[in-house]
């Protein structure tokens, strides 16, 4: 009888964990097909692009066609402010066929584009480019807050950071943002974290890659996120993600230490050439350019290789990684 109930209690337990790990991530899910016999992956980054082709958007979509075809990318991932000044107004807005579909027509980039948000995108009607309309206009756009995408032997968590960002809140200047579905902010925060954590650590990816649109670590204009460096930058270090990636400031940089997560900004999807840099440990910074530009990635099960390349296609920076444990 006694060992009955124990019995009884040991399941319950059981049902109740089950019941727990089964709904505590709340984050999307999505899988890209691998279709590559080796099983290798190639795709590129851009980020800040969206200007009706002006301010030399036109020229480094067309750079991307070139790359993309010599290396046979299998999907884009867009960093965030996808349209420039106030986001979309809506579904019909003209600006997505102007901004992304009539600008990034070369054959190599009619893939799937993974794309976050960005602090302009929330000038805009937020829900407007997360919907489905514009995947029927164009079905390459895949635009959510927070998901993750695995494709083959890479998990990727793209993270919404734009809640983390205080001044957006307290001091939003001029501008409107569209926090609908943001608030209570502070939960929005912790639940993100917390799923993002769990998603993190319950993968068996050989390869975890983080996606935002603010930049944890940068040199640029903008600078550190402290929002980030205090919250996010925690669960990235504690789970050994390989790299984070970004946008934000108009810029190309590389900043990482040997064995740690790498900081990698692609923000030159348009407008650029602000001018300025901040002072970073040169042991660190491995590439600051203030113009524009965009990045390829290329991931073996041992190896990922990234590199910047300029609006004339020129590589200004190559790097790789390596999992060196993986015999072991
Ligand atoms: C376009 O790119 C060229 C080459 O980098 C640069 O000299 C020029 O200033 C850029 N134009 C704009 C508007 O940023
Ligand atoms: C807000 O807009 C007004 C009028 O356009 C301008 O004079 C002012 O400098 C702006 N304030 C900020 C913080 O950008």
């Amino acid at each position: 009888m006694k060992m009955g109930i124990g019995r009884f209690s040991v399941s319950l337990m059981f049902l109740c964990i089950f019941f727990i790990s089964g709904s505590l991530s709340k984050l999307q899910r999505l899988k890209h097909p691998v279709t590559k016999s080796d099983g290798s992956l190639s795709f590129l980054v851009v980020g800040d692009w969206g200007r009706q082709g002006e301010f030399n958007q036109s020229i480094v979509a067309h750079q991307m066609g070139i790359v993309g075809e010599q290396l046979d990318i299998d999907f884009v991932i867009s960093v965030g402010d996808n349209f420039y000044e106030d986001g979309l107004k809506g579904e019909t807005d003209p600006a997505f066929e102007a901004s992304f579909s009539h600008i990034y027509t070369h054959p190599s980039l009619q893939k799937h584009w993974y794309a976050v948000l960005g602090n302009h995108d929330y000038r805009g009607n937020v829900e407007a480019q997360l919907s489905h309309v514009l995947t029927q206009k164009d079905w390459r756009w895949f635009c959510r807050r927070s998901f993750v995408l695995s494709s083959g032997m890479v998990e990727f968590f793209f993270v919404d950071t734009n809640p983390f960002v205080e001044k957006y809140f307290t001091d939003p200047g001029n501008h409107t943002y569209d926090w609908s579905n943001v608030l209570p902010r502070d939960r929005y925060i912790s639940n993100l974290l917390h799923d993002l954590d769990l998603a993190i650590k319950k993968s068996r990816a050989t390869w975890k890659f983080v996606v935002g649109h603010h930049g944890i670590k940068t040199a640029g204009h903008h600078g550190v996120t402290q929002e980030l460096i205090d919250q996010l930058l925690p669960v990235l270090e504690e789970n050994k993600v390989d790299l984070y990636i970004n946008g934000h400031d108009h810029c190309l940089q590389h900043i990482g230490t040997d064995g740690e997560t790498q900081f990698l900004t692609s923000g030159g999807g348009s407008k650029a050439w602000r001018g300025d840099v901040q002072p970073w440990d040169p042991k660190e910074l491995k590439l600051y350019y203030d113009g524009q530009g965009f990045m390829s990635l290329h991931v073996t099960r041992s190896q990922v290789n990234f590199v910047y390349y300029d609006v004339f296609g020129n590589v200004l920076h190559q790097s790789s990684l390596s999992k060196r444990s993986l015999l072991l």
